[in-house]
């Protein structure tokens, strides 16, 4: 029973919510802000919405639109040398997990020296940075609310994890109307993103009651929304209900931390370039095969959250269903069901099991996991093998 649950996220849910940003900074007493984006953002009409209501509330603004995908340090630090010139007194990050994770970087290296990938681990950053408020356009990260950011070393591809109180952002805004026009294969990746989140938090070593309640809620939602997200992306209810999810599901693994999905897709989706929700949908399947012996009951709960017919069926068939619903969800989403059609290959093998191992997150997995079960692991889902 002995747990601990600390999200000091305010969070915001409201359509059009957006379009009132300014009142809120306002509001907030901040005058001048940074705001952190990249250039998809920009082409999607977004931060019109956003310029025009800091404008409305004589909010001084200047923007940092650079942020790539899987962002660097020296991304990051691009940002916090921008930011230092302009020296506002917050922060704002509108985009999908690439730039929340940017901002939350830069905004905290406006009061530490170094760089960020010098805080790699839990708690190593010394100073609080400038107050962060995060507007997601996509449903799948839920960094809005975490403690982490994930910075990729260019030389090596490795994503690091720089965890701390500090990095959790003041403020969330969660505004569906900005999601209304991702584009299938961004809703299917984050959505699956999220759902993975959830999977891997619900099942985690470190779960407790409060994480494993938002978890099991996020993946019942997740489960009845990502198809007509998918689908039928105009439908608000859904896209609604996916935002929210994601929030859910990164506010448990907040607390929980992640698997062996998370372990190995950052070891191969910035060698390879698939997007990280891709390279989690496709690896989620054969985690859930090797962890189902560690937690059958758990699997069988998940089975039942995503609407398999549970009652009366014995424990570890029940906990296969699960598996099933999740194969079934990324066919229904066109993603590959083998990491070999993502254009992994095999010959970094070595590297990618090494790497897998270097994350804290195998530890937490609720199957004790070596090396050799990480290259098992790689080789199943890369033969497609269940
Ligand atoms: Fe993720």
């Amino acid at each position: 029973m002995n747990f601990n649950f600390y999200m000091p996220t305010m969070i915001r849910a409201e359509r059009g919510l957006a379009k009132k940003v300014g009142d809120l900074l306002h509001s907030l007493g901040y005058k001048k802000v940074f705001i952190v984006t990249d250039k998809g953002v920009i082409n999607a009409g977004i931060l019109q919405t956003i310029e025009s209501s800091l404008n409305e509330s004589s909010i001084q603004f200047e923007i940092y639109d650079e942020v790539i995908p899987n962002p660097s340090c020296e991304n990051i630090m691009e940002g916090v040398k921008k930011l230092r010139d302009y020296n506002p007194d917050s922060v704002l990050a509108v985009g999908g997990g690439s730039s929340i994770d940017a901002a939350k970087g830069i905004a905290v290296m406006a009061n530490n020296s170094g760089e960020i990938i010098d805080y790699e681990g839990v708690g190593k950053i010394p100073n609080e940075g400038l107050p962060l408020i995060a507007v997601p356009t996509t449903s799948g990260t839920g960094s809005e609310v975490t403690s982490s950011t994930i910075v990729t070393n260019t030389k090596t591809h490795f994503k690091a994890a720089v965890i701390s109180p500090y990095l959790y952002p003041k403020y969330a805004i969660l505004d569906a109307e900005l999601t209304i026009n991702l584009p299938m294969g961004v809703t299917a990746a984050t959505g699956m993103d999220a759902l993975t989140h959830a999977i891997e938090s619900y099942t985690s070593k470190t779960s407790n009651f409060a994480s494993e309640a938002f978890a099991l809620h996020a993946i019942e939602m997740i489960g009845e929304n990502i198809e007509k997200a998918y689908f039928a992306g105009t439908d608000f209810e859904s896209r609604e209900k996916m935002l929210v999810a994601s929030m859910l599901a990164a506010a448990a693994f907040s607390q929980s931390r992640l698997g062996n999905v998370h372990a190995i897709s950052h070891t191969f989706s910035g060698v390879f370039n698939v997007p990280h929700g891709i390279a989690n949908a496709t690896l989620l399947p054969f985690v859930m095969k090797y962890n189902l012996p560690a937690c059958p009951e758990r699997m069988a709960n998940i089975a039942k959250a995503l609407g398999e017919k549970t009652d009366g069926v014995p424990v570890k068939q029940a906990a296969e269903l699960a598996i099933e619903a999740v194969i079934r969800l990324n066919q229904s989403l066109n993603i590959p069901s083998n990491i070999k059609e993502l254009g992994v290959t095999l010959d970094l093998l070595p590297k990618l099991v090494e790497d897998s191992m270097r994350s804290g997150n195998v530890l937490i997995n609720p199957r004790l996991t070596s090396p050799k079960d990480i290259k098992e692991i790689i080789e199943n889902a890369y033969n497609g093998i269940l």
